[in-house]
């Protein structure tokens, strides 16, 4: 493959995803503008052709608690550049705890146990694979970094610092078309421990996180220079530092995931499909039920799984939807639950 500069010219699609890329972005990852401002930038010098040669486009190491939208970034990013969240080269580091596990991201060298067998998770079409018509850029993601063996760190210092990745058959992989994320939640206990005496150890979801984000950055990098070392720190361009989120932002993301859900439930049905209507009264329970400063937003798929599509499902199976109904979560205060109604009136519209 053409690695030369002038390979890495800015072919001119490449600009039409960058275009309102802050927007894009901040759409759909909610309450993290640091990240979006610390991310963008790295996208738009690939796309003018200005990254350096020999190096990944961008190196981020993403901290913060749990369920703040660390994986989420990647995930929106790649729905920008790409169209689907999905696109991208994913290597879960839970499953490379072990060092001999290690193996499989570049398979055995020639003559070793399982050489043939080993299908390395890390070559350049998979690589490849993760870029798209639209733009070249891949985005590779190294979840929950923390997990992984030492010697995948190792493996990484070359990845980091030369954009190049030797495989067990000699062969190498470049990844300087490819920005390079690295999430952990090194540091968040920690982070929660700061939280909690300010906010209350009752208190669920903080009204407003406003003035934490410069203390919980230097417990996140304290953490970060604790577990790694100042080589392998020295090759990451931006540490970012997620905040928890907050009620708005819960409220905010609570509201996407019932409008794809509404979205789905149009696609998936056709003709059969109705609508579904959820009262602000019903989604400020919701994020009660769901919502929590140690989980961050992790809950609340689930909880709108559990009261809305679980009783949804049961509904439409015993036939008790028309094509077209209006079906209402609405809150019970009696019962203290959550219940459906399903009625013929189309739903408000929802500003
Ligand atoms: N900032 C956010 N913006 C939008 N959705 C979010 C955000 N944070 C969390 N979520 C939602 O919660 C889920 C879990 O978040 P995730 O990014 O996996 O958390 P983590 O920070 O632990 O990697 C996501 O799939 C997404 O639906
Ligand atoms: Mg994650």
């Amino acid at each position: 493959m053409d690695r030369s500069l002038a390979g890495r010219r800015a072919d001119s699609e490449d600009f039409k995803p960058a275009q309102n890329l802050y927007r894009q972005l901040s759409q759909r990852l909610i309450g993290q503008p640091e990240a979006v401002e610390a991310i963008v930038p790295y996208v738009q010098i690939y796309q003018a052709g200005l990254a350096p040669a020999g190096r990944p486009a961008g190196v981020f190491l993403l901290l913060g608690p749990t369920g703040t939208g660390k994986t989420k970034t990647v995930e929106a990013l790649a729905e920008v550049l790409h169209g689907s969240e999905k696109a991208m080269l994913k290597i879960d580091c839970g499953e490379f705890q072990l060092e001999h596990e290690v193996a499989k991201l570049i398979g055995a060298p020639p003559g070793y146990l399982g050489h043939r067998e080993t299908q390395p998770m890390l070559t350049q079409a998979k690589l490849n694979l993760a870029s798209s018509e639209r733009c070249s850029l891949s985005l590779v993601l190294f979840d929950e970094i923390e997990k992984a063996a030492p010697s995948l760190t190792r493996l990484l210092l070359g990845v980091l610092d030369k954009a190049i990745l030797r495989l067990g058959d000699n062969t190498t992989v470049n990844f300087e078309r490819s920005l390079i994320f690295l999430t952990s939640n090194l540091g968040s206990s920690a982070m929660l421990k700061e939280l909690k005496p300010v906010f209350g150890f009752e208190s669920a979801v903080p009204r407003n996180l406003e003035g934490v984000g410069g203390k919980l950055e230097s417990i996140g990098v304290h953490a970060a220079r604790r577990k790694f070392s100042p080589e392998f720190l020295n090759r990451i361009d931006r540490i970012i530092t997620y905040r928890p989120l907050d009620q708005q932002a819960l409220a905010e993301i609570l509201d996407h995931h019932i409008e794809e859900f509404r979205r789905h439930v149009a696609a998936r049905l056709g003709p059969r499909s109705f609508d579904v209507d959820v009262p602000e009264e019903t989604r400020q329970v919701i994020l009660q039920k769901g919502a929590s400063l140690e989980y961050g937003a992790r809950e609340l798929k689930r909880t709108l799984h559990r009261h809305l599509v679980q009783p949804l499902a049961a509904l439409i199976s015993e036939g008790g939807i028309q094509p077209g109904a209006c079906v209402r979560l609405r809150f019970d205060p009696e019962r203290d639950c959550l219940a459906l109604d399903a009625c013929t009136t189309p739903a408000p519209v929802r500003q």
